[in-house]
């Protein structure tokens, strides 16, 4: 009689963020392996995906783009003609309510694979934060609601704030990627953005998956620096971390359900081991139970389904 009463949060659809890959080519959706449900879309397939998200009753989605051409820098990430600025402009002209947010790394556009660029074998973090301030500003321009540095380098947030600011874009918000661990379960991502490093890893400027201080004081830098949100990722092996945020700090918790948390529940529903819908329910409701405001889940269009067709 009190669970009902009594229960914390639910995950309600309007908490939900959508990643979406847009690709500079034209072209039939294509398929990202182990990542069944998700696709690479050309910008005119991404724009009329958003709005079938947004029609189910998705608020926002998180833009991730792909490269026609890398270079040493990723200078594409920055070109106002590219796929995610392109895709900005036509979702916020067809779906004004549509929340855009943006990935802002260089990792899709860098011949390296690497989130910045290189001095020698290292990621050069300053002039990296140049170029970061670049990509948020054309995000912006393009008509972006929210930013997402998630290049791991040192004092990104302040890197981009700045720019955005100077851009006339104060209004613009950032999505900062403030805890983002060097984890296994980013695999099926790096084949779907073609973003795996060419040689070494990530560890140099994502967190040691040990270290939940370092995760703790990553937060309280990107707060410092003027995130309006901060995101933990990934979420499921991150619910320690993301509650912290929630009690230590007065800005919204993001968690961020990643590529292979999305494949793990898939591929497990999938061999017939537990109930897909009672797997991603469960999940998100305990990423919301730890704290998290909003959650980004490749999951998210399905969720709406979901509410869509009634009480299960
Ligand atoms: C870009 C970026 C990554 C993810 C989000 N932004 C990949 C990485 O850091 O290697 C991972 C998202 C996912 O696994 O779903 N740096």
């Amino acid at each position: 009689m009190f669970r009902e009463w009594l229960a914390g949060p639910a995950v309600e659809v309007r908490r939900l963020i959508y990643p979406i890959f847009v690709r500079p080519s034209a072209g039939p959706p294509q398929s990202i392996p182990h990542m069944e449900g998700v696709q690479r879309l050309s910008v005119p397939d991404a724009v009329s995906h958003a709005g079938e998200a947004y029609h189910a009753g998705v608020p926002a989605v998180l833009l991730f783009g792909l490269a026609r051409r890398k270079n040493a820098e990723g200078s594409e990430a920055w070109d106002p003609k590219g796929a995610v600025p392109q895709a900005i402009r036509r979702i916020k002209r067809q779906w004004p309510g549509l929340a855009v947010a943006t990935d802002v790394c260089l990792c899709a556009y860098t011949d390296h694979g690497h989130c910045g660029l290189l001095a020698g074998s290292r990621v050069d973090n300053d002039a990296t934060l140049e170029r970061l301030g670049r990509v948020a500003r054309v995000h912006a321009d393009a008509g972006a609601d929210l930013v997402g540095p998630s290049a791991m380098m040192d004092h990104q947030v302040a890197a981009v704030r700045r720019a955005l600011d100077a851009g006339g874009h104060a209004d613009t918000g950032i999505l900062a990627y403030a805890a983002k661990f060097a984890s296994a379960f980013y695999g099926p991502f790096r084949d779907a953005a073609d973003s795996a490093p060419a040689f070494g890893d990530r560890r140099g400027y994502q967190l040691d998956v040990r270290d939940g201080r370092g995760a703790d004081r990553a937060i309280a830098l990107a707060v410092e620096e003027g995130a309006d949100i901060v995101m933990v990722k990934p979420a499921l092996p991150a619910l320690d971390i993301i509650n912290r945020a929630r009690w230590r700090h007065r800005v919204p918790v993001a968690a961020y359900q990643v590529s292979g948390e999305y494949a793990m529940i898939r591929a497990t529903a999938a061999a017939g081991a537990f109930d897909e819908r009672a797997a991603v329910e469960e999940s998100l409701a305990s990423i919301r139970r730890a704290g998290a405001d909003v959650i980004v889940t490749y999951f998210a269009l399905q969720m709406a389904r979901w509410a869509q067709s009634g009480s299960r």
